[in-house]
C-alpha cells in the first residue's frame, strides 16, 4: 500500500509556533553541522563561535560581534561596558520581557520606565524627557515583536544628553529602520537565540554586537571571567561563553534567515489583508520606513482573554506577550508604582494577543485562525 502525506483538515489544531517544522526540514544540515563540532573537539570559543560573531556582525551592519551564553547576559555585559553601574538609573520600556529590567537590577542599577506608543508597542520617545534624571546613564530600547523603534527621536534625545543608547533586539534580528538593520541603530546591540527566537539555537545563547572596538572589548573580557590574557583578570567577570554547539546549529539557520524572514512577512500581509474586513481587530502596524519582522503577529482586541479562551478551544495556539508590565511585577514592588502609572503599557497588556506565527504556516490555517476570530467576534 502506498502511503500519502497527512491532509490537513479544517480541524487540525493550528500551533503558534511549530519548531518540529522547521527540524523536520533542515535536521540533516543540523546534524552534520553538530557532528563537525564533536569531531573537532573544541567546545568553547573556537572557529564556529567565531564565524558566527563575523556573520551576525555583518547580517547586522556594524564591525564586532561577541558570542555569549544569552540575551540576558547580552544586556547585563552591554550595560557594564557602557559604563552603568550600581546606583545608576537606565531608562526602558515597561512593555518588555522582564529581562531588559532584570540586567538592570542585576548591576544594581535602577530601571526607570518610560511609556510606550499605543501603536507600534515601542518607547514612546516624546516620554524620555519626562523620566530622565541627573542619574540616568543609559537608554534601553527594545524592538518588540519585530518591530524597530523609532529610534531618530530617541537618538537625538540620547545625544543631547550624552547617553549610551542599547537596544534589545532579542526579538528583530534582520529588520531595518529607514533603511538601517536593527543592530546598527545604536551603541550596542543585544541579541538573544533562546529557540523561540526569529534565529533561535538549540538551548540558550546570545551576541553583543556594535561598532564600538571598545565596548566589544571590554564584552569579550567580561564574558571571559574579566580576563585581559590567559589567568590574567583585571575586574570581575562572568562565564557568558557561546558554546561552539550553539554557534554551529546557529550558523546553519542563519543560512536560512531570509527565507524565513520572508515567509513571515507574507503570513503577515496575509492576515493583515484578511483582518482589514474585520472591524475589533487592530493588526500589528508597521510604518513606513519600519520593516517588521513579525517574530510575533500581535493583534489587539478588547475582549483579549475571552478570545484566547475561544481560540484555545478550537485547538488554535494564541499567547499574551506580556500581561504583565514591568512596573506592577512584584519584581519591582520596590519602586512604588500603581496602576495608571503607564497607562499605554497597562492597557496593551490587557489587549494585546500574538497568533500563530513561524515561516512553515499555510495560508489555510491563517484563514482558519481569522475565521474563527470572525466567528468569536459574532458570538
Ligand atoms: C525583549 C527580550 N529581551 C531579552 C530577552 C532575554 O533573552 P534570553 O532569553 O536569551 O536571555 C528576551 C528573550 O527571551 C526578550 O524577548
Amino acid at each position: 500500500m502506498t502511503s500519502h502525506p497527512q491532509i490537513p483538515t479544517s480541524l487540525d489544531p493550528v500551533p503558534q509556533l511549530d519548531l518540529a517544522m522547521q527540524y523536520a526540514a533542515i535536521g540533516a544540515e543540523i546534524r552534520t553541522a553538530v557532528e563537525q563540532v564533536m569531531a573537532s573537539q573544541q567546545f568553547v570559543l573556537g572557529r564556529e563561535g567565531t564565524a558566527l560573531e563575523q556573520e551576525i556582525a555583518k547580517l547586522c551592519g556594524v564591525a564586532h560581534g561577541v558570542g555569549l551564553a544569552s540575551g540576558t547576559d547580552a544586556l547585563i555585559l552591554a550595560l557594564r561596558a557602557c559604563g552603568v553601574q550600581a546606583g545608576d538609573e537606565v531608562l526602558l520600556p515597561p512593555f518588555t520581557f522582564v529581562a531588559t529590567g532584570s540586567a538592570v537590577s542585576a548591576l544594581g542599577a535602577k530601571p526607570v520606565f518610560v511609556d510606550i506608543r499605543p501603536d507600534t508597542y515601542n518607547m514612546d520617545p516624546a516620554e524620555l524627557a519626562r523620566r530622565v534624571t541627573p542619574r540616568t546613564r543609559a537608554i534601553i530600547v527594545v524592538h518588540l515583536y519585530g518591530l524597530p523603534a523609532d529610534m531618530d527621536p530617541i537618538l537625538a534625545f540620547a545625544k543631547t544628553r550624552k547617553l549610551p543608547v542599547i537596544e534589545d533586539n532579542a526579538q528583530a534580528i534582520g529588520a531595518s529602520y529607514k533603511g538601517r538593520p536593527t543592530g546598527s541603530l545604536a551603541d550596542a546591540c543585544c541579541l538573544s537565540f533562546y529557540p523561540t527566537k526569529n534565529l533561535g539555537a538549540y538551548g540558550d545563547a546570545g551576541m553583543v554586537v556594535t561598532n564600538s572596538a571598545e565596548i566589544a572589548a571590554r564584552v569579550r573580557t567580561l564574558r571571559n571571567h574579566g580576563q585581559s590574557a590567559k589567568y590574567l583578570s583585571s575586574e570581575p567577570g562572568w562565564n557568558s561563553r557561546l558554546d561552539e554547539i550553539q554557534a554551529a546549529i546557529l550558523r546553519v539557520k542563519l543560512r536560512h534567515l531570509s527565507n524565513w524572514q520572508r515567509a513571515r512577512q507574507s503570513h503577515a500581509a496575509e492576515y493583515n489583508r484578511l483582518f482589514s474586513q474585520i472591524p475589533g481587530v487592530m493588526p500589528p502596524l508597521a510604518p513606513d520606513g519600519f520593516e517588521h519582522v513579525y517574530h510575533q503577529y500581535t493583534i489587539r482586541i478588547e475582549q483579549r482573554d475571552a478570545l484566547h479562551k475561544f481560540l484555545g478551544e478550537r485547538k488554535i495556539g494564541s499567547t499574551v506577550y506580556y500581561p504583565y508590565p514591568l512596573h506592577l511585577q512584584p519584581l519591582y514592588s520596590a519602586l512604588g508604582h500603581k496602576a495608571g502609572d503607564f497607562p499605554h503599557s497597562e492597557r496593551a497588556a490587557q489587549e494585546v494577543l500574538s497568533l500563530p506565527m513561524f515561516p512553515e504556516l499555510r495560508k489555510e490555517q491563517i484563514a482558519r485562525v481569522v475565521e474563527t476570530i470572525t466567528k468569536f467576534l459574532k458570538c
